[in-house]
Protein backbone atom coordinates (compact mmCIF):
# COMPACT_ATOMS: atom_id res chain seq x y z
CA UNK A 1 0.00 0.00 0.00
CA UNK A 2 1.56 3.22 -1.01
CA UNK A 3 1.86 5.24 2.20
CA UNK A 4 -0.25 8.42 1.56
CA UNK A 5 1.60 12.24 1.89
CA UNK A 6 -0.52 15.31 3.19
CA UNK A 7 0.37 18.12 0.77
CA UNK A 8 2.84 20.44 2.17
CA UNK A 9 3.34 17.46 5.32
CA UNK A 10 5.17 14.64 6.50
CA UNK A 11 3.74 11.09 5.39
CA UNK A 12 0.87 9.96 7.51
CA UNK A 13 -0.24 5.96 6.99
CA UNK A 14 2.78 4.52 8.19
CA UNK A 15 1.74 1.37 9.52
CA UNK A 16 3.26 0.53 12.80
CA UNK A 17 3.45 -3.13 12.25
CA UNK A 18 5.94 -3.03 8.90
CA UNK A 19 7.13 0.87 9.83
CA UNK A 20 11.06 0.49 9.29
CA UNK A 21 11.80 2.60 12.62
CA UNK A 22 9.64 0.52 14.88
CA UNK A 23 10.61 -2.86 13.76
CA UNK A 24 14.62 -1.79 13.91
CA UNK A 25 13.76 -0.88 17.43
CA UNK A 26 12.13 -4.24 18.48
CA UNK A 27 13.67 -6.65 16.30
CA UNK A 28 17.13 -5.13 15.19
CA UNK A 29 16.27 -4.91 11.56
CA UNK A 30 13.33 -4.07 9.20
CA UNK A 31 14.94 -5.66 6.27
CA UNK A 32 12.60 -8.12 4.24
CA UNK A 33 10.55 -8.89 7.91
CA UNK A 34 7.70 -10.48 7.82
CA UNK A 35 5.40 -8.16 10.09
CA UNK A 36 3.53 -10.63 11.87
CA UNK A 37 3.23 -9.18 15.29
CA UNK A 38 0.75 -6.26 15.41
CA UNK A 39 -3.13 -7.93 16.43
CA UNK A 40 -4.71 -6.18 13.07
CA UNK A 41 -5.63 -8.15 10.02
CA UNK A 42 -4.02 -7.74 7.28
CA UNK A 43 -5.44 -8.47 4.27
CA UNK A 44 -7.87 -6.52 2.22
CA UNK A 45 -10.90 -5.03 4.46
CA UNK A 46 -14.44 -5.83 4.02
CA UNK A 47 -15.63 -3.29 1.01
CA UNK A 48 -18.49 -2.37 2.97
CA UNK A 49 -16.68 -0.48 5.38
CA UNK A 50 -13.99 0.86 2.73
CA UNK A 51 -16.87 1.74 0.47
CA UNK A 52 -18.64 3.26 3.34
CA UNK A 53 -15.02 5.15 4.68
CA UNK A 54 -14.86 6.65 1.21
CA UNK A 55 -18.58 7.97 0.99
CA UNK A 56 -17.74 9.77 3.86
CA UNK A 57 -14.98 11.07 2.88
CA UNK A 58 -16.40 12.19 -0.33
CA UNK A 59 -19.31 14.03 1.61
CA UNK A 60 -16.47 16.80 2.33
CA UNK A 61 -17.69 17.96 5.82
CA UNK A 62 -16.35 16.23 9.41
CA UNK A 63 -18.05 18.54 11.75
CA UNK A 64 -19.79 17.52 14.69
CA UNK A 65 -21.69 14.51 14.05
CA UNK A 66 -24.67 12.86 16.35
CA UNK A 67 -24.78 9.09 16.87
CA UNK A 68 -28.04 7.80 15.80
CA UNK A 69 -29.46 5.39 18.41
CA UNK A 70 -29.68 3.15 14.66
CA UNK A 71 -25.67 2.89 15.11
CA UNK A 72 -26.21 1.27 18.33
CA UNK A 73 -28.48 -1.32 17.30
CA UNK A 74 -26.44 -2.67 14.53
CA UNK A 75 -24.15 -3.68 17.41
CA UNK A 76 -26.55 -5.20 19.11
CA UNK A 77 -28.02 -7.21 16.10
CA UNK A 78 -24.65 -8.44 15.51
CA UNK A 79 -24.39 -9.39 19.41
CA UNK A 80 -27.46 -10.85 18.96
CA UNK A 81 -26.81 -13.07 15.69
CA UNK A 82 -23.41 -14.10 16.60
CA UNK A 83 -23.37 -14.37 20.31
CA UNK A 84 -27.51 -14.68 21.22
CA UNK A 85 -26.65 -11.90 23.43
CA UNK A 86 -29.54 -8.84 24.26
CA UNK A 87 -28.74 -5.72 25.06
CA UNK A 88 -31.67 -4.96 26.98
CA UNK A 89 -31.66 -3.90 29.89
CA UNK A 90 -27.75 -3.13 29.31
CA UNK A 91 -26.45 0.36 29.22
CA UNK A 92 -24.53 0.85 26.11
CA UNK A 93 -21.59 3.49 26.54
CA UNK A 94 -19.38 4.59 23.64
CA UNK A 95 -15.68 4.90 24.06
CA UNK A 96 -13.08 6.06 21.79
CA UNK A 97 -10.97 2.62 22.78
CA UNK A 98 -10.66 -0.18 24.93
CA UNK A 99 -7.53 1.25 26.49
CA UNK A 100 -9.75 4.44 27.22
CA UNK A 101 -12.07 2.11 28.74
CA UNK A 102 -9.81 0.28 31.03
CA UNK A 103 -8.23 3.34 32.07
CA UNK A 104 -11.28 5.01 32.90
CA UNK A 105 -12.72 2.57 34.82
CA UNK A 106 -9.62 1.68 36.76
CA UNK A 107 -9.92 5.35 38.20
CA UNK A 108 -13.69 4.99 38.39
CA UNK A 109 -14.16 1.52 40.23
CA UNK A 110 -10.93 1.63 42.10
CA UNK A 111 -8.36 3.65 44.29
CA UNK A 112 -5.13 4.77 44.32
CA UNK A 113 -3.19 1.50 46.08
CA UNK A 114 -5.62 -0.81 45.61
CA UNK A 115 -4.44 -4.77 43.70
CA UNK A 116 -6.08 -4.78 40.06
CA UNK A 117 -6.26 -8.86 39.12
CA UNK A 118 -3.93 -9.31 35.68
CA UNK A 119 -3.85 -13.14 34.39
CA UNK A 120 -0.58 -13.24 32.35
CA UNK A 121 0.70 -13.85 29.71
CA UNK A 122 -1.89 -11.36 28.92
CA UNK A 123 -2.56 -8.35 26.53
CA UNK A 124 0.41 -5.78 27.14
CA UNK A 125 -1.83 -2.60 27.94
CA UNK A 126 -3.83 -3.77 30.79
CA UNK A 127 -0.46 -3.76 33.86
CA UNK A 128 0.68 -0.17 32.23
CA UNK A 129 -2.72 0.91 32.69
CA UNK A 130 -2.88 -0.26 36.58
CA UNK A 131 0.44 1.11 37.45
CA UNK A 132 0.44 4.61 35.70
CA UNK A 133 -3.09 4.78 37.76
CA UNK A 134 -1.10 4.13 41.28
CA UNK A 135 -3.10 0.73 41.60
CA UNK A 136 -1.01 -2.20 42.03
CA UNK A 137 -1.10 -5.33 39.34
CA UNK A 138 -2.00 -8.62 41.22
CA UNK A 139 -0.60 -11.59 39.11
CA UNK A 140 -2.94 -14.99 39.26
CA UNK A 141 -1.18 -16.61 36.15
CA UNK A 142 -2.81 -19.07 33.71
CA UNK A 143 -1.73 -22.14 34.20
CA UNK A 144 -0.66 -24.09 31.27
CA UNK A 145 -1.84 -27.72 31.04
CA UNK A 146 -1.35 -30.52 28.23
CA UNK A 147 -4.64 -29.34 27.04
CA UNK A 148 -3.79 -25.86 27.34
CA UNK A 149 -4.24 -22.66 29.33
CA UNK A 150 -6.45 -23.08 32.32
CA UNK A 151 -7.55 -19.57 34.97
CA UNK A 152 -6.25 -20.71 38.12
CA UNK A 153 -9.47 -20.97 40.09
CA UNK A 154 -7.73 -21.18 43.49
CA UNK A 155 -4.91 -18.84 42.56
CA UNK A 156 -8.04 -16.20 41.54
CA UNK A 157 -9.72 -16.94 45.12
CA UNK A 158 -6.63 -16.22 47.27
CA UNK A 159 -5.64 -12.87 45.56
CA UNK A 160 -9.10 -12.17 45.39
CA UNK A 161 -10.17 -12.53 48.74
CA UNK A 162 -7.32 -9.61 49.78
CA UNK A 163 -9.41 -6.94 50.94
CA UNK A 164 -7.73 -3.83 48.73
CA UNK A 165 -8.20 -6.35 45.23
CA UNK A 166 -10.30 -4.47 43.56
CA UNK A 167 -10.60 -5.30 40.47
CA UNK A 168 -10.05 -8.58 38.00
CA UNK A 169 -9.54 -7.40 34.16
CA UNK A 170 -10.63 -10.34 32.36
CA UNK A 171 -9.42 -10.91 28.95
CA UNK A 172 -12.07 -13.04 27.08
CA UNK A 173 -10.61 -14.59 24.24
CA UNK A 174 -7.27 -14.32 25.71
CA UNK A 175 -4.79 -12.20 23.74
CA UNK A 176 -2.45 -14.18 23.60
CA UNK A 177 -2.83 -17.44 24.74
CA UNK A 178 -6.21 -17.94 22.12
CA UNK A 179 -8.13 -19.26 24.77
CA UNK A 180 -11.83 -19.12 24.71
CA UNK A 181 -13.38 -19.13 27.89
CA UNK A 182 -16.11 -21.68 28.63
CA UNK A 183 -19.48 -20.67 30.24
CA UNK A 184 -18.31 -22.76 33.13
CA UNK A 185 -15.20 -21.12 33.42
CA UNK A 186 -16.62 -17.72 33.35
CA UNK A 187 -19.14 -18.81 35.76
CA UNK A 188 -16.61 -20.11 38.40
CA UNK A 189 -14.77 -16.20 37.78
CA UNK A 190 -17.94 -14.76 38.74
CA UNK A 191 -18.67 -16.65 41.51
CA UNK A 192 -15.42 -15.78 42.63
CA UNK A 193 -15.40 -12.46 42.28
CA UNK A 194 -18.96 -11.83 43.56
CA UNK A 195 -17.93 -13.31 47.19
CA UNK A 196 -14.94 -11.22 47.29
CA UNK A 197 -16.59 -7.92 45.82
CA UNK A 198 -14.51 -7.92 43.21
CA UNK A 199 -15.28 -6.37 40.26
CA UNK A 200 -15.18 -7.28 36.34
CA UNK A 201 -13.98 -5.57 33.21
CA UNK A 202 -14.47 -8.19 31.00
CA UNK A 203 -12.36 -7.05 27.92
CA UNK A 204 -14.49 -8.86 25.28
CA UNK A 205 -12.80 -7.16 22.23
CA UNK A 206 -11.90 -10.61 20.32
CA UNK A 207 -15.87 -12.08 21.53
CA UNK A 208 -16.41 -12.29 17.31
CA UNK A 209 -13.21 -14.22 16.90
CA UNK A 210 -14.06 -17.69 17.54
CA UNK A 211 -13.13 -21.26 15.47
CA UNK A 212 -15.38 -23.74 15.88
CA UNK A 213 -16.40 -25.64 17.88
CA UNK A 214 -15.80 -22.97 20.60
CA UNK A 215 -17.94 -20.44 20.77
CA UNK A 216 -17.49 -16.90 22.79
CA UNK A 217 -20.09 -16.34 25.74
CA UNK A 218 -20.69 -12.84 27.35
CA UNK A 219 -19.51 -12.57 30.50
CA UNK A 220 -22.76 -10.94 30.98
CA UNK A 221 -24.40 -14.04 30.13
CA UNK A 222 -22.32 -16.71 31.85
CA UNK A 223 -22.75 -14.89 35.13
CA UNK A 224 -26.34 -14.57 35.02
CA UNK A 225 -28.12 -14.97 38.44
CA UNK A 226 -24.56 -14.50 40.19
CA UNK A 227 -24.77 -10.37 41.77
CA UNK A 228 -21.79 -9.71 40.17
CA UNK A 229 -20.42 -6.09 39.31
CA UNK A 230 -18.80 -5.88 35.58
CA UNK A 231 -18.35 -3.90 32.29
CA UNK A 232 -17.18 -5.23 29.16
CA UNK A 233 -15.71 -4.02 26.29
CA UNK A 234 -16.44 -4.31 22.72
CA UNK A 235 -16.53 -3.16 18.95
CA UNK A 236 -15.45 -3.97 15.49
CA UNK A 237 -11.84 -2.47 15.97
CA UNK A 238 -10.18 -5.99 15.96
CA UNK A 239 -12.80 -8.02 13.98
CA UNK A 240 -12.95 -5.75 11.24
CA UNK A 241 -9.64 -3.79 11.38
CA UNK A 242 -10.66 -0.59 12.96
CA UNK A 243 -8.02 -0.25 15.17
CA UNK A 244 -7.02 3.65 13.76
CA UNK A 245 -10.30 4.95 13.61
CA UNK A 246 -11.03 5.00 17.38
CA UNK A 247 -15.04 3.61 18.32
CA UNK A 248 -15.49 0.74 20.68
CA UNK A 249 -18.10 0.59 23.11
CA UNK A 250 -18.40 -0.20 26.87
CA UNK A 251 -21.18 -2.44 27.86
CA UNK A 252 -22.72 -2.75 31.71
CA UNK A 253 -26.26 -3.28 33.47
CA UNK A 254 -24.91 -1.21 36.61
CA UNK A 255 -26.68 2.06 36.12
CA UNK A 256 -23.84 3.43 39.00
CA UNK A 257 -20.81 1.83 36.67
CA UNK A 258 -22.52 3.18 33.90
CA UNK A 259 -23.35 6.59 35.16
CA UNK A 260 -19.70 7.11 36.87
CA UNK A 261 -17.66 6.16 33.43
CA UNK A 262 -20.55 8.68 31.40
CA UNK A 263 -19.58 11.25 33.83
CA UNK A 264 -15.96 10.88 33.54
CA UNK A 265 -16.08 10.63 29.37
CA UNK A 266 -17.79 13.86 29.44
CA UNK A 267 -15.61 15.54 31.86
CA UNK A 268 -12.42 14.68 29.43
CA UNK A 269 -14.73 15.01 26.71
CA UNK A 270 -13.96 11.47 25.17
CA UNK A 271 -17.49 11.43 23.97
CA UNK A 272 -17.40 13.53 20.91
CA UNK A 273 -17.86 11.28 17.53
CA UNK A 274 -15.62 10.53 15.35
CA UNK A 275 -17.31 10.53 11.94
CA UNK A 276 -15.18 8.00 10.07
CA UNK A 277 -15.45 5.66 13.19
CA UNK A 278 -19.55 6.32 13.31
CA UNK A 279 -19.18 5.36 9.50
CA UNK A 280 -17.19 2.39 9.44
CA UNK A 281 -18.65 0.77 13.27
CA UNK A 282 -22.32 0.94 10.98
CA UNK A 283 -20.99 -0.21 7.99
CA UNK A 284 -19.27 -3.40 9.34
CA UNK A 285 -21.65 -4.65 12.11
CA UNK A 286 -24.92 -4.07 9.01
CA UNK A 287 -22.93 -5.06 6.06
CA UNK A 288 -19.95 -6.87 6.97
CA UNK A 289 -20.87 -10.36 8.50
CA UNK A 290 -19.91 -12.45 4.92
CA UNK A 291 -16.75 -10.19 4.80
CA UNK A 292 -15.83 -10.98 8.35
CA UNK A 293 -16.63 -14.96 7.90
CA UNK A 294 -14.43 -15.45 5.25
CA UNK A 295 -11.95 -13.71 7.77
CA UNK A 296 -12.84 -16.38 10.51
CA UNK A 297 -12.41 -19.17 7.81
CA UNK A 298 -8.98 -18.02 6.47
CA UNK A 299 -7.55 -17.84 10.04
CA UNK A 300 -8.92 -21.67 10.46
CA UNK A 301 -6.58 -22.53 7.56
CA UNK A 302 -3.83 -20.59 8.46
CA UNK A 303 -4.48 -22.35 11.51
CA UNK A 304 -3.55 -25.60 10.19
CA UNK A 305 -1.17 -24.47 7.77
CA UNK A 306 1.24 -23.21 10.25
CA UNK A 307 1.06 -26.42 12.34
CA UNK A 308 1.92 -28.62 9.77
CA UNK A 309 4.75 -26.18 8.50
CA UNK A 310 6.29 -25.50 12.07
CA UNK A 311 9.56 -27.66 12.75
CA UNK A 312 9.16 -29.88 15.50
CA UNK A 313 11.01 -27.82 17.82
CA UNK A 314 8.34 -25.17 17.61
CA UNK A 315 4.51 -25.92 18.39
CA UNK A 316 1.82 -24.14 18.68
CA UNK A 317 -1.03 -24.16 21.62
CA UNK A 318 -4.41 -24.81 20.47
CA UNK A 319 -6.08 -21.41 18.76
CA UNK A 320 -9.61 -21.28 20.31
CA UNK A 321 -10.08 -18.11 19.02
CA UNK A 322 -8.49 -14.60 18.18
CA UNK A 323 -6.25 -14.46 14.88
CA UNK A 324 -3.70 -14.91 17.20
CA UNK A 325 -1.25 -18.24 17.40
CA UNK A 326 1.07 -18.45 20.41
CA UNK A 327 4.25 -20.12 19.63
CA UNK A 328 6.29 -22.16 21.98
CA UNK A 329 10.14 -21.69 21.12
CA UNK A 330 11.47 -23.08 24.15
CA UNK A 331 12.72 -25.99 22.41
CA UNK A 332 15.19 -23.81 20.31
CA UNK A 333 17.44 -23.33 23.56
CA UNK A 334 17.41 -19.64 23.06
CA UNK A 335 17.76 -16.91 25.61
CA UNK A 336 15.09 -14.71 26.56
CA UNK A 337 16.53 -11.53 25.27
CA UNK A 338 18.24 -13.16 22.55
CA UNK A 339 14.63 -13.94 21.01
CA UNK A 340 13.59 -10.97 19.37
CA UNK A 341 16.75 -10.39 17.52
CA UNK A 342 16.81 -14.38 16.57
CA UNK A 343 13.22 -13.81 15.38
CA UNK A 344 14.27 -10.69 12.57
CA UNK A 345 18.02 -10.79 11.83
CA UNK A 346 18.04 -14.29 11.80
CA UNK A 347 14.39 -15.89 11.11
CA UNK A 348 13.27 -12.41 9.33
CA UNK A 349 9.72 -13.32 11.16
CA UNK A 350 8.69 -10.59 13.50
CA UNK A 351 6.64 -11.92 16.10
CA UNK A 352 5.81 -10.74 19.17
CA UNK A 353 8.20 -11.76 21.82
CA UNK A 354 6.05 -13.70 24.83
CA UNK A 355 8.34 -12.12 27.48
CA UNK A 356 5.97 -8.74 26.18
CA UNK A 357 2.91 -10.39 27.89
CA UNK A 358 4.61 -11.26 31.28
CA UNK A 359 7.46 -13.21 32.49
CA UNK A 360 5.21 -16.44 32.00
CA UNK A 361 5.47 -15.61 28.25
CA UNK A 362 9.09 -15.97 27.98
CA UNK A 363 10.21 -18.35 25.38
CA UNK A 364 7.13 -17.90 23.79
CA UNK A 365 6.35 -15.83 20.60
CA UNK A 366 2.99 -14.50 19.14
CA UNK A 367 2.52 -14.36 15.23
CA UNK A 368 -0.80 -12.78 13.94
CA UNK A 369 -2.44 -15.14 11.20
CA UNK A 370 -5.30 -12.69 9.72
CA UNK A 371 -3.33 -12.13 7.20
CA UNK A 372 -3.10 -14.05 3.13
CA UNK A 373 -1.91 -18.18 3.90
CA UNK A 374 1.04 -17.34 1.56
CA UNK A 375 2.17 -15.35 4.12
CA UNK A 376 2.11 -17.55 6.91
CA UNK A 377 3.75 -20.34 4.44
CA UNK A 378 6.49 -17.98 3.88
CA UNK A 379 7.00 -17.49 7.64
CA UNK A 380 6.84 -21.01 8.45
CA UNK A 381 9.38 -21.56 5.79
CA UNK A 382 11.80 -19.17 7.45
CA UNK A 383 11.09 -20.65 11.19
CA UNK A 384 12.23 -23.94 9.09
CA UNK A 385 15.28 -22.73 7.90
CA UNK A 386 16.13 -20.31 10.94
CA UNK A 387 15.95 -23.80 13.10
CA UNK A 388 17.72 -25.63 10.82
CA UNK A 389 20.49 -23.18 10.57
CA UNK A 390 20.93 -23.41 14.75
C1 LIG B 1 -7.37 -7.84 24.40
C2 LIG B 1 -7.12 -6.50 23.78
N1 LIG B 1 -7.66 -5.41 24.33
C3 LIG B 1 -7.47 -4.20 23.79
C4 LIG B 1 -6.71 -4.03 22.66
C5 LIG B 1 -6.46 -2.66 22.12
O1 LIG B 1 -7.61 -1.92 22.05
P1 LIG B 1 -7.50 -0.33 21.87
O2 LIG B 1 -6.50 -0.11 20.79
O3 LIG B 1 -8.88 0.06 21.48
O4 LIG B 1 -7.08 0.22 23.19
C6 LIG B 1 -6.12 -5.13 22.06
C7 LIG B 1 -5.25 -4.96 20.88
O5 LIG B 1 -4.55 -5.83 20.46
C8 LIG B 1 -6.33 -6.40 22.63
O6 LIG B 1 -5.81 -7.50 22.08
Amino acid sequence: MATPRTADGPEVGRRQGSDPATLQRHFGTSEGVLPLWIAEPDVDLAPEVTAALRARAGTGWYGYETRPDAVLESFWAWAAARHGWSGEGLRTLVSPSVGTSVGVLIEQMTSPGDGEILQPPVFTDFKPLVTAAGRRPIRNALVRTQAGYRIDLDGLAAVAAEPSTRMLILCSPHNPVGRVWTSAELRQVAEICVEHDVFVLADEIHADITLPPHRFVPFAVAARGIDVAWAATHGPIKSFGLAGVCDTLLVTDRAEVGDRFETRSSQLHLTRNNVFGLAAFDAAYRHGGPWFDDLLALVARNVELLRAALPQQITVAPVEGTYLAWLDLRGLGLEVREIPGWLGSVAGVAMSPGHWFGREGAGFARMTLATPSDTVALAAERLTAAVARR
